[in-house]
This record gives C-alpha cells, structure tokens and sequence, in this order.
C-alpha cells in the first residue's frame, strides 16, 4: 500500500533528481542529492563516559565539538548529526557497540576511542563495513601497523611512540636498572615493550615489569615488591582515575624520594589537580605539553577553557586535531561523502595542532614531536624536546 508519506517523499526525491541532472549524468547523484536535500553527516562518538576513562572521553568530544564550532559546527559545510555509545572501555561489549553505530544508525564517519582493546574491536568492524574510523586516543600499535588499512586513521599515536624516547632519558641520569609497572592489557603491554626496546640499546635493563589486571587500582602488593627489589628507576602507563591513585599511592608508600618515578605522559595528563603534591616533580614523555609555547596552543587552551570552564589536556587536543582533520577533508570535497577523496586528503592533511603541526605517516599515525615534561605546581612543563619528529615503524603494516 502506498501512504500520503510515501507520495510526498517520492515527490520530493524527483524534485531534487531534477535539479540534479547533471550530478546524475556524472555518476554521482546520490552525495549531491543529500546535499541539496540537506542531508547531514553521520558522525558516531564511541567513547568511554563511564569508568576510569570517563575524564578522558569527554575531553576528546569536548575537543572534537571544539574544532567542529571554529566552522559553524559544520563538515564542507555540511550539518552534522551525532550519534554516541558509552563503551565503558570494555572491550567484551565492542564489537556490538561498533555495530550498532555502523549497521543500524549508518554512520558516514565512526570515531572512536579511548582503550587499545576496544579500538582493536572497531578496526576489524571499520575493515569489514569500510566505514572511515578516527581513532582520536587509542594506542594499540597493529590499528597502523599489522591491521593498517585505507579508512583506518589516528589523530593520537600509537603505545610505541611516547615511551620510545624515555629509557634514554633514564639512562642519562644513571638508571640503568628499571621496573615497569602497569595494567596488563594492550596499552600496557605495549608501553612496556616500546620502552624496554629504548632501554636496552642504551644500556639499561627492565629487571621487571609487574601487572594488576584492568582497570584494578590495588597497588599495595606492587609497592611493596618494588621496594624490595630497589630498582634505580621506575616507569610506568596508567591513566585516568587509575593514574590518580597510583601516584598518590607511590608517595604514600615512600618511594617518591627513594626511587624516582618516571611514565608515559598520560600519568599526569588532566590529573595533577587531584594528584597535587604527590606528583610533583614527575618526569615524563608524551606528544603534548599544556605549557608549550605555541601560539596555536594558547588560543587552543583559551577557546576550551571559555568552553569547558576546564584546562584542556592530551585527550582535549587529540578530539579537536580529529576535528580538524575531519574539517580539511570535508573542505576538499565540498561536503561530499567521497570516500576516496576524503581519505586522499586526510593522507595530505597538515595538521596545525596546538601539538605543534604534525602529518601522516604512510601508515597513518601522526608523526610527532616527542616532549619531556615536569610536573610543576599543577602543570606539565616543557624541559625539552625528547624525540623530534618521531614515526612509528608501523610494523607489518603493507598499505
Ligand atoms: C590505550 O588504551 O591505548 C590508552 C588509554 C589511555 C591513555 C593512553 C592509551
């Protein structure tokens, strides 16, 4: 049976197919139809807003909503309609949640998330639909490497990249023997592996590296069996909520003064508020710095404080960068949902990133500068520029 709506849809759809003759003739008559229909852009949020990584996925939308708003809250000038998922940063629940934004809401670009295990989940959904996939935080190394693909790109970097340069670091103060502490899952692990790798070809020896599952936050037996082993140094990946307790808990065990703690940046990335003194004086490596003195950075973090009414930190800068790759692609094809061409000009994107301006790598991952900071009276500061211009070896990648 055919409704009044069925007829006046119908009607509508000739409408635009006439004003759209030439676009058919060309082969292209549907993106041009949804643009002169007013269609908007898909665009899925599949972060976590729950859990330890709450504080972080919030900060990637609030970024991501930040550098949509610079441009009339448009792509190519086109609106844009959100569609979010809670994924809890578990990775039991990720493949329905990627599905659920990618067969039955359709939606043209997927971004997403937080935890390495869940990432890995949407990559081998995104591979499968070929629905385009931002990863705007996520750091598991095979996303661009063993498991690259051309609709698969990272606005973040991968858990190789911000500890590579660390061991050295290390090593140049003396401290050739380190435990490395942290949650035993992909980002963990890889942490653990990427700085052991720097470590070793300067000399220094990973005595142990020590686990607590995901995200469990009982560091008391941990503590106590580094103290026991004294090791010149530790270094270490958490996050989050779970970065808070293990720094606090670090000094309140003693051994802030004893033996020096050492992480990825993450470890004081938008906790030093609520680590306060516990963590002052951290030294640790990451892509980003709130203290760089760029100008990008300091209209950046003025524009998300008016915002917010909250600093931005790590995960702030990857969501808005997320947001302005999007924007370059949607510019070049006016709007249009060529994926083809959007993924050409996401490979040519020059980002200007309150990071410092950063590209693609052929695998694509950012290639980017790698900072030491110190945690001073609330803020990361820039002692030096660790590693410039750091590529990940996208192993196994063969795009
Ligand atoms: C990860 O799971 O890849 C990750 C989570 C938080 C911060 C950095 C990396």
């Amino acid at each position: 049976m055919t409704t009044n709506n069925d007829l006046g849809a119908r009607r509508k759809f000739l409408q635009g197919a006439a004003a759209l003759g030439s676009a058919a003739a060309a082969g292209s008559l549907w993106p041009a139809l949804a643009r002169a229909q007013g269609a908007k852009v898909k665009v899925g949020l599949m972060l976590p807003y729950t859990g330890t990584y709450a504080q972080l996925g919030v900060a990637i939308e609030n970024g991501f909503r930040l550098a949509l708003g610079e441009k009339g809250g448009k792509l190519g000038g086109r609106e844009v309609e959100f569609f979010k998922v809670d994924d809890e940063s578990d990775p039991a629940k990720a493949t329905d949640n990627a599905n659920r934004l990618v067969t039955r809401d359709k939606v043209d670009v997927l971004i997403g998330t937080v935890h390495s295990g869940v990432a890995m989940a949407m990559v081998r959904v995104v591979k499968e639909s070929g629905t385009l996939l931002l990863i705007p935080n996520a750091g598991a190394d095979a996303a661009t490497g063993a498991l690259c693909a051309p609709n698969v790109f990272r606005t973040s970097f991968t858990n190789w990249q911000p500890v590579h340069p660390l061991g050295r670091i290390m090593a140049e103060r003396g401290q050739k023997r380190a435990v490395f502490i942290s949650w035993k899952y992909q980002a963990g692990e890889e942490s653990a592996a990427s700085f052991k790798e720097g470590y070793e070809k300067v000399g220094g020896t990973v005595v142990k590296e020590l686990y607590l599952p995901f995200p469990n936050v009982e560091f008391q037996a941990l503590l106590t069996e580094i103290a026991s082993i004294k090791p010149d140094a530790v270094a270490c990946f958490f996050a989050g909520g779970g970065a808070v307790k293990f720094v606090k808990d670090y000094a309140a065990a003693g051994l802030k003064d004893k033996i020096p703690l050492y992480g990825s940046g993450f470890l004081t990335e938008g906790v030093l508020e609520q680590q306060g003194a516990a963590a002052e004086g951290l030294l640790t490596t990451l892509h980003y710095s709130d203290a760089l003195e760029i100008p990008k950075n300091k209209t950046f973090r003025v524009a998300y404080n008016r915002a917010y009414k909250s600093q931005a930190d790590v995960y702030a800068v990857q969501g808005y960068d997320t947001g302005l790759l999007l924007q370059q692609a949607f510019e070049k094809t006016k709007g249009e949902m060529d994926k083809d061409a959007l993924i050409k000009a996401m490979e040519a994107a020059v980002i200007d990133s309150p990071r410092g301006q950063w590209k693609m790598s052929h695998a694509h991952n950012p290639i980017q500068d790698i900072y030491l900071r110190r945690a001073e009276r609330g803020e990361n500061k820039v002692i030096s520029v660790a590693w410039k211009a750091l590529e990940d070896p996208a192993r196994g990648c063969k795009m």
